[in-house]
């Protein structure tokens, strides 16, 4: 066990690789887009959690001895029970209810995220423990995961489409914006355009990637010096593309995820 496995349902898990390897720059990390079957938000939460536990699967096959779940959806859905079904340990994505609360001096908070990680009691657990005296205004970011996943991270069409997110929010009073998508991170730049000084923007990536150094550190597994490895079940030139602009004096390994004997390592497979 010498790596550590990160999965999404494309490449907004990459706002937590990409703090991760700040903090570990020597350890190796094999990253899994399931592009090729995302969104994961609409769908039904059984699909979710099989294609969390086939994927687990494979990363734990790749050598991983941690295992960060970086996707919200996937998190809300599965984590508890890949916890219960595989002996290694695994990080999630909280929404950052905690320090907005903490932060917030209207009372008000706005939280994007997707309708998966709405739906079921992860967040209702997550919002009775931090959030119960708060008002939480709940928008699911209909359109960002598609930005991103094909690279559209700023330009007029994103705006219009986060204006009509955001501006409600600040009328409304919220001082605190949790992105509750790892997918929207990447989107940071032209929102903190739209909100200016009125509220903060709070991206959980860093405080994800800290606490799975503690996690990784813990474990005590070394590094075999093979770097950084790219699965993706989807468009190769897109996750290339994407690489090229969020670390492009990294150095990595790109690869397609195709195995005959599996639909998730060949989607066209069905
Ligand atoms: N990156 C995802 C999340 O954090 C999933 C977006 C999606 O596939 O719908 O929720």
């Amino acid at each position: 066990m010498t790596k550590i496995g990160i999965f999404d349902s494309g490449l907004g898990g990459l706002s937590v690789w990409k703090e991760l390897n700040r903090l570990l720059p020597d350890t190796d990390m094999v990253y899994v887009a399931d592009s090729g079957r995302c969104p994961y938000g609409p769908r039904p939460t059984e699909e979710i959690i099989s294609f969390s536990r086939e994927i687990t699967e494979f990363l734990i096959s790749e050598g991983c001895g941690l295992i960060i779940v970086g996707c919200n959806t996937a998190t809300a859905a599965s984590i508890r029970i890949l916890r219960k079904e595989y002996q290694l340990p695994f990080v999630g994505m909280e929404p950052a209810l905690k320090p907005a609360v903490a932060a917030s001096r209207t009372g008000v908070i706005g939280i994007l995220a997707t309708e998966g990680t709405f739906r079921g009691t992860h967040f209702q657990d997550t919002k009775a423990t931090y959030a119960a005296d708060a008002t939480l205004l709940l928008q699911v970011g209909h359109r960002l995961v598609d930005f991103v996943e094909t690279g559209q991270l700023t330009g007029d069409d994103v705006r219009v489409c986060l204006e009509a997110y955001l501006l409600p929010m600040l009328e409304k009073k919220a001082d605190q914006i949790v992105l509750g998508c790892s997918h929207y991170p990447f989107l940071k730049d032209t929102m903190n355009a739209i909100v200016g000084d009125q509220a903060r923007i709070i991206d959980p990536a860093p405080a994800v990637a800290r606490q799975a150094a503690k996690v990784w550190a813990n474990t005590g597994y070394p590094s075999a010096g093979n770097g950084q490895t790219f699965f993706s079940s989807g468009d190769l030139q897109q996750l290339k593309g994407f690489l090229s602009v969020i670390a492009p004096a990294q150095s990595y390994d790109v690869r397609k995820l195709y195995r005959p004997d599996s639909p998730f390592q060949n989607p066209q497979a069905g």
